[in-house]
């Protein structure tokens, strides 16, 4: 008997042009655009270079009164992280960003796993009269006459807070760091449309990050239940259509002048070279980075078209340019962990260099 599941597959893509025809734009994508047009604008006219920072997965709802929905596997830690360092190399970052998944800065104090009232402490000088119950009351209204408490931060937990708290306010100061938000996979491809178009304006100056888990099937809004699908009536069958992959307008139309880099995920890490390649050879971007699961936080290979190549670049079956490629694992000590050191760190110089070299390529 055979136990793996095999998905069926048909051959129903949407282009990327169909899929905007015929998919909604979000509500708030116009108020969304205009604030980061004054941004970019911002970021062209001080002459910096800028960074698109995708994070988080997207979702995608099954009604169109959403209660039930597919997600798609990310933190935003690879995203979160890698916008401070970016920031941190004179970048100016867009990080687009799945609502409530980690940002830069504060996911130093995530609430999973480093909640913020654990490095807190009350506190007081006990007036000899007073008792336990009079610095830390159960209750939100102690007695007027009881010592006012104060609140800090753990001695052990001061140095670290007060790095980050520097470097964060100093990038609100300069005014560098532009956040959005979006929750399912058609928020976030009419965001990055937009963005990316927009973006095209800063020349070769651009760079896109796309640590973002996409969800690779939806269910168009024209096949949606409106209300909650109910159950009671067996198993649930449901077709879904493929997304459509949107590297291959974003090298050709929305951001031909700018540098990209994508991510690829798999479990099985003898897969990455080969899909990265095939990405490369598909979409003809500048790098996909290929992080396997269980050690996305220690080793990466960033995958790239080798430089002097053109004559060997052929067009194989499927469309797709077969040429050379050239890899490059970064690595670090597994024993280390955040924050002492951050793959990120490693990953985003190496990206800024290749990035400055690609602009000053002519
Ligand atoms: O946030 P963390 O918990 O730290 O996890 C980080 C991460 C593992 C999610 C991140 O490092 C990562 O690998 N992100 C990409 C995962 C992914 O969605 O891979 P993919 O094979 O589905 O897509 C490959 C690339 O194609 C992605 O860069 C994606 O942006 C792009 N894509 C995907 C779908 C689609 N319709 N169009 C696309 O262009």
């Amino acid at each position: 008997m055979q136990n793996s599941f095999e998905p069926n597959f048909d051959s129903t893509t949407f282009s990327a042009e169909t899929y905007f025809a015929t998919q909604p734009e979000p509500p708030s994508l116009q108020d969304d655009l205009h604030d980061v047009s004054d941004f970019i604008d911002r970021q062209i006219e001080q002459g910096r270079k800028v960074v698109l920072v995708t994070s988080g997965g997207t979702t995608v709802p099954l009604e169109l009164n959403v209660v039930r929905f597919l997600d798609n596997f990310s933190a935003g830690t690879r995203g979160a992280t890698s916008a401070e360092y970016f920031l941190k190399q004179g970048y100016a970052v867009i990080f687009m960003h799945r609502q409530f998944s980690l940002q830069p800065f504060s996911r130093n104090y995530s609430h999973s796993t480093h909640p913020f009232l654990d490095f807190l402490e009350i506190d007081a000088v006990l007036p000899s009269s007073s008792t336990i119950d009079s610095v830390y009351p159960y209750s939100n209204d102690p007695s007027p006459s009881a010592a006012q408490p104060q609140i800090t931060v753990k001695m052990s937990e001061r140095a670290a807070l007060l790095s980050v708290l520097r470097t964060y306010k100093a990038v609100q100061a300069e005014g560098t760091l532009h956040t959005l938000t979006f929750v399912t996979v058609n928020d976030y491809l009419y965001l990055l449309r937009a963005i990316s178009k927009k973006m095209n304006n800063l020349g070769g100056k651009a760079m896109y990050y796309f640590a973002a888990a996409v969800s690779d099937f939806f269910l168009p809004r024209q096949k949606m239940s409106e209300h909650k699908i109910q159950s009671g009536k067996g198993s649930l069958h449901i077709e879904m259509d493929q997304v459509p992959k949107i590297l291959k307008p974003m090298v050709s139309d929305w951001a031909p002048g700018g540098f990209i880099v994508s991510f690829k995920l798999e479990t099985d890490q003898a897969l990455l070279i080969p899909k990265a390649r095939q990405a490369l050879g598909r979409y003809g971007h500048q790098v996909v980075i290929g992080n396997d699961l269980h050690h996305r936080k220690h080793r990466v290979v960033l995958v790239s078209p080798a430089k002097a190549v053109p004559s060997s670049a052929k067009l194989g079956p499927d469309g797709i340019v077969t040429r050379e490629y050239e890899e490059s694992w970064i690595e670090i000590d597994p024993s280390l962990s955040a924050p002492q050191k951050e793959i990120e760190e490693e990953v985003v110089k190496e990206l800024v260099a290749r990035h400055d070299a690609w602009i000053n390529r002519t």
